[in-house]
């Protein structure tokens, strides 16, 4: 793969808040070219000034990721102020947890179109402009609730699986033009982000058995990710990825000790946001 430029260009997705705009701010000290997308205009201002007083070039795009040609839009404007991406962080993203035949057409759609039909179609054409680099990085934000899908979270774990599996695809076909993928698995994540909403709205935090991370270490992983191109990082203290390798050796002590640390708050995470509809 060819060398990292020391200067980056890198595009963002959810970029005004919790993890996205973490990530910008810890990425900020290489004094990168940073474009920023999400739907709040006022708070990609808020981050552009912020990061420009930090000493980098930033292209503020108010986007909807769910918008095909919001997408396309993006990345002309990306190519017409910088002349190229280098990184694209896909990390846009929405939860609903639920019980899963409460949700509505409307709350699948959504979900499905902005944490994983988005991503799709901006790697896709973020991809012909790596190509012609002969260097990109895709970073995708998953999350552990891909590598098992969650109880009461059947549709964003279901997102988050198909950014897995993407992100592995893209390694396979892509690696050889100079391009890396991977995939970030996150636990909650504390300090902004959706697990503080959920946590706002059952007043409980994740059962010691099921940890989490904070964005902050997410913000650093990406950091890695861009260097080093991993394919795969699973983000949660304690760590979890003996216990999806013991799901997949015994798939039914695997899922009963998954379930065992997860139902009862998912269940309650859910049964908050059923009351605040
Ligand atoms: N926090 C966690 O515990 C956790 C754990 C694992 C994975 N993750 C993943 O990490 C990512 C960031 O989550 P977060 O916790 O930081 O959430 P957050 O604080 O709610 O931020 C979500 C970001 O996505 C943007 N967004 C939502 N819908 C969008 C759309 N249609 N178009 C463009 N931007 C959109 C939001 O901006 P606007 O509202 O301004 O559009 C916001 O910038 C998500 O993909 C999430 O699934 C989070």
């Amino acid at each position: 793969m060819s060398q990292l430029p020391s200067v980056l260009t890198i595009l963002v997705t959810g970029a005004s808040a919790g993890i996205g705009r973490i990530t910008c701010q810890r990425l900020a000290s290489g004094k990168h070219r940073f474009v920023l997308a999400a739907r709040s205009a006022d708070k990609l201002t808020e981050l552009a000034s912020e990061l420009e007083r930090a000493g980098c070039e930033v292209l503020a795009v108010p986007t909807d990721v769910s918008d095909s040609h919001a997408l396309t839009k993006l990345v002309e404007a990306s190519i017409q102020r910088f002349g190229r991406i280098d990184v694209l962080i896909n990390n846009a993203g929405i939860e609903c947890f639920a019980d899963f035949d409460t949700l509505t057409f409307e709350e699948i759609q959504a979900t499905v179109a902005t944490n994983l039909t988005g991503a799709i179609l901006l790697t896709r054409l973020v991809v012909p402009v790596m190509k012609q680099q002969r260097f990109g990085r895709i970073i995708n934000m998953a999350s552990t609730a891909g590598k098992h899908g969650p109880a009461f979270g059947a549709v964003y774990g279901a997102t988050k699986a198909g950014l897995i599996a993407f992100t592995q695809s893209l390694r396979g076909e892509l690696g050889p033009c100079g391009i890396g993928a991977t995939a970030i698995c996150p636990g909650f994540a504390r300090d902004g982000g959706i697990y503080d909403d959920i946590v706002r709205a059952t007043g409980r935090r994740t059962p010691p058995l099921l940890g989490g991370t904070t964005a902050s270490k997410v913000a650093r992983a990406v950091e890695k990710a861009i260097r080093s191109n991993p394919p795969e990082m699973i983000l949660n203290f304690p760590a979890l990825r003996p216990v999806f390798l013991l799901r997949d050796l015994l798939p039914r002590v695997g899922e009963k000790i998954i379930l065992a640390a997860t139902r009862k708050f998912l269940k309650r995470a859910a049964a908050s946001r059923n009351a605040g509809k």
